[in-house]
């Protein structure tokens, strides 16, 4: 189904056994859990124990793509939450995704559908080319608006929330909502440590992720050590060249730089550059303003090894 973030591989998230597919068709270990996505703060109340915060984050971004980490009731299953006591919770914005869940009497469960460890989809034909075989149904809403996947943050203490991945929705606007300091905890995530508390706070945020087949190496203040006549490499800028010459191989994310389209075309273009063929890409990172945060972020996965 479609979001306004990205695509995701939707199943009745009540429902241990139908749950358990999105884990094989997608290749995904055990161990990740997923969002639950839900139409209504009613429908939540059903499932999740609320708090104040959750009350004042839901009333100022929902439907939004803001995900909520929050204590979990009996109902949902321990698959979908790889046995923990929490729940990912998020109320989406995207009109036809808010009609699914409309029309449904339970909450969808829904990571992005890629499989594991590729490019998070944007739009309906990459689901089709990578999980097409797998699924019954794909719902074309056409490409998501913002194109990179939600904010995650947990509220579990709501006397120290904090940021578990950056996305559109950014840490400062979640402090100004809570009035209180929102922690940035992205950074010690460290790689598949299979500690308990390092799966408590983040399970499966593993370093390199939404890599596309093509090696991606990062571009430092733009220096570039492609050799031209490398037809194997592709350079990925984040605007327009001023002069842009003839030259084969170069792409960009936006004609100008402008954050929320370069957001927006990101893991379009890398899976574009993998079916061009390319073996390695080298792509500029972008100012860490605003959702560029989020974008650098999705950008450093890409290229971890
Ligand atoms: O924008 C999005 O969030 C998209 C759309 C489809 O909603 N979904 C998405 O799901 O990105 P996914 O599976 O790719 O990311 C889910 C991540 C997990 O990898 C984990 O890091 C975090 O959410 N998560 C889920 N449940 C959690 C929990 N109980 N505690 C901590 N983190 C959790
Ligand atoms: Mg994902």
């Amino acid at each position: 189904m479609p979001s306004e973030t990205v695509y995701g591989l939707a199943a009745n998230a009540l429902d241990a056994s139908i749950a358990r597919r999105i884990f094989e068709i997608k290749g995904r270990p055990l161990i990740d859990p997923l969002i639950c996505h839900f139409y209504s703060l009613d429908a939540i109340g059903q499932h999740v124990h609320l708090n104040d915060s959750i009350n004042k984050l839901a009333s100022v971004f929902w439907p939004g793509a803001l995900t909520i980490v929050a204590k979990k009731k009996e109902s949902i299953p321990d698959i979908v939450t790889a046995g923990l006591p929490s729940v990912a919770i998020r109320m989406p914005g995207n009109e036809a995704f808010r009609n699914l869940l409309k029309s449904v009497d339970f909450p969808l469960a829904a990571p992005s559908a890629n499989p594991f460890g590729y490019v998070s989809p944007s739009r309906a034909e990459q689901v089709e080319q990578t999980l097409g075989e797998q699924i019954p149904a794909i719902l074309d809403a056409g490409p998501c608006e913002i194109g990179i996947e939600s904010t995650i943050i947990d509220l579990r203490d709501e006397q120290s929330p904090s940021i578990l991945r950056h996305g559109p929705i950014l840490q400062e606007q979640l402090s100004l909502a809570l009035g209180r300091v929102v922690h940035d905890r992205t950074k010690e995530i460290k790689q598949d440590k299979k500690d308990e508390n390092e799966q408590q706070l983040a399970p499966g945020r593993l370093h390199c992720h939404y890599s596309p087949n093509a090696s991606v190496y990062l571009l430092e203040n733009g220096v570039i050590n492609r050799s031209v006549t490398d037809k194997k490499s592709a350079l990925l800028l984040n605007k327009k060249p001023s002069t842009p010459g003839s030259e084969d191989g170069t792409y960009w994310l936006s004609e100008d730089g402008d954050l929320p389209t370069i957001a927006r075309n990101l893991f379009d273009m890398l899976q574009k550059l993998d079916r061009l063929g390319y073996r390695s890409i080298y792509v500029e990172r972008c100012s860490n303003d605003g959702i560029g945060r989020a974008i650098n972020d999705r950008i450093g996965r890409a290229a971890a090894k």
